[in-house]
């Protein structure tokens, strides 16, 4: 009986990835001799990501980076191709090469892709942000700007982006003066927050096909549930505004970019919270996981005591988040920010102290304990809790 009930729901799970085939929506049968993540996770109906390097992608010195980028999983991100500063570092003139060598190499792996990322307010285009400095574009022209740009870019994809991050990153966290959450960044400060309902119907009038999503950190789980200082209850408040006044947005990434060195939350906290955003209406992903730890100088010098603690709670850390999004039928994937600790945006970023080792392979792409956590999860859940994704349609 129990065994029927699982054959059933694998059926269930390819059905659904079947019907879903299209250009940004590829997908493969279910094999069941495949032990990859992405094979996995069909099972469940889930897409399971990574953030893609463009230059390790392309490194004949680097061929394991590339398999493993098209064995393990079934949706790719452009770590930073598709960022307006990579799209368009001289204003009028786009290079959209390294993006598309991404689509092309999605495709060719029968991967869906995750748009990443429209409206930010970091890796900007140096033309852009000097002529707001310097009074040379006005507000109107840079509201001006913002849309050409989002239609351009959503143009050139359409019909080949799955899930585009249309805006990322806009609301402050606690630590931010002042300290009361509130809209923070380049463009709140330029166009004021209307420019979030702009940026999805834009998106949306450039291609009805693709899943829009708001793209933040920290919104893992609730918290004191004042909007003044939880930022989970400010997102999802912005959600059910936006929803309210039938803004175009059809999901909320949750980024889930975490430390072993903090408190983190346990399963039913985060399922919560995305059970939370279903309400409203929206799917939601986990679009950028990783779970650093602070390289002591212990664990610099190769000392165990400090090394094995940090991987295991890592591993419980990717562990929570695959958990809670494979309870919520309307997490529609799990995307790492990287695989490997070899090409990893975290040493670069953290450095005081210098933090490190937050991807589920190490720097000679051995799986760490963190993937093996990923895998058990997938093969050791099922009916009745964890049951295939519902897909979400694009709002009208
Ligand atoms: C990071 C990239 O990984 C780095 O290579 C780049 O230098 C800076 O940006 N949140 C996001 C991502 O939405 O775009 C960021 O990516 C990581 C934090």
């Amino acid at each position: 009986m129990k065994l029927r009930r699982w054959i059933a729901a694998g059926a269930v799970a390819v059905a659904t990835a079947a019907v879903l085939t299209s250009p940004a929506t590829a997908g493969r049968p279910y094999d069941p001799t495949d032990q990859s993540l992405r094979n996995l996770a069909l099972r469940h109906g889930l897409a399971v990501g990574t953030a893609v390097d463009l230059a390790a992608l392309n490194d004949p010195a680097d061929p394991r980076y590339r398999e493993l980028a098209a064995s393990e999983f079934s949706t790719v991100t452009a770590e930073n191709a598709m960022k307006w500063e990579s799209l368009e570092p001289t204003r009028g003139t786009y290079n959209w090469g390294p993006a598309d060598e991404l689509v092309t190499f999605a495709r060719q792996h029968d991967q869906r892709v995750r748009g990443h990322v429209l409206v930010w307010h970091n890796q900007l285009p140096a033309w852009l942000t000097n002529g707001v400095a310097d009074g040379s574009i006005s507000t109107a022209e840079l509201r001006d700007i913002l849309r050409r740009h989002i239609t351009n870019v959503v143009t050139h994809f359409k019909g080949r982006i799955w899930q585009w991050d249309v805006v990322n990153e806009a609301v402050s966290d606690p630590w931010d003066t002042p300290s009361t959450l509130h809209y923070k960044g380049f463009w709140a400060e330029h166009l004021g927050p209307g420019y979030i309902a702009d940026a999805f119907r834009w998106a949306r009038a450039a291609d009805p096909h693709a899943l829009l999503f708001y793209n933040d950190y920290n919104i893992e789980a609730f918290g004191s549930r004042d909007p003044a200082n939880d930022k989970t209850q400010f997102v999802y408040d912005m959600a059910k505004q936006l929803r309210a006044k039938g803004v175009p947005i059809d999901g909320i990434g949750s980024q889930g970019h975490l430390g072993t060195q903090y408190g983190n939350f346990d399963t039913f906290q985060v399922v919560e919270a995305l059970r939370k955003f279903a309400g409203l209406g929206l799917a939601t992903a986990f679009t950028e996981v990783d779970v650093r730890s602070q390289l002591t100088e212990g664990v610099q010098a190769g000392n165990e005591a400090e090394i094995n603690p940090r991987l295991q709670a890592a591993a419980a850390n990717f562990d929570v988040l695959l958990q809670a999004c494979l309870a919520e039928r309307h997490c529609l994937s799990f995307t790492v920010w990287g695989f490997t600790d070899k090409h990893s945006w975290v040493p670069g970023w953290f450095t005081d102290p210098p933090e490190g080792m937050a991807t589920i392979y190490d720097e000679n792409y051995q799986p760490k304990r963190a993937y093996q956590a990923l895998k058990a999860d997938l093969i050791y859940s099922g009916p009745p809790y964890v049951l295939p994704r519902i897909p979400q349609r694009p709002r009208r």
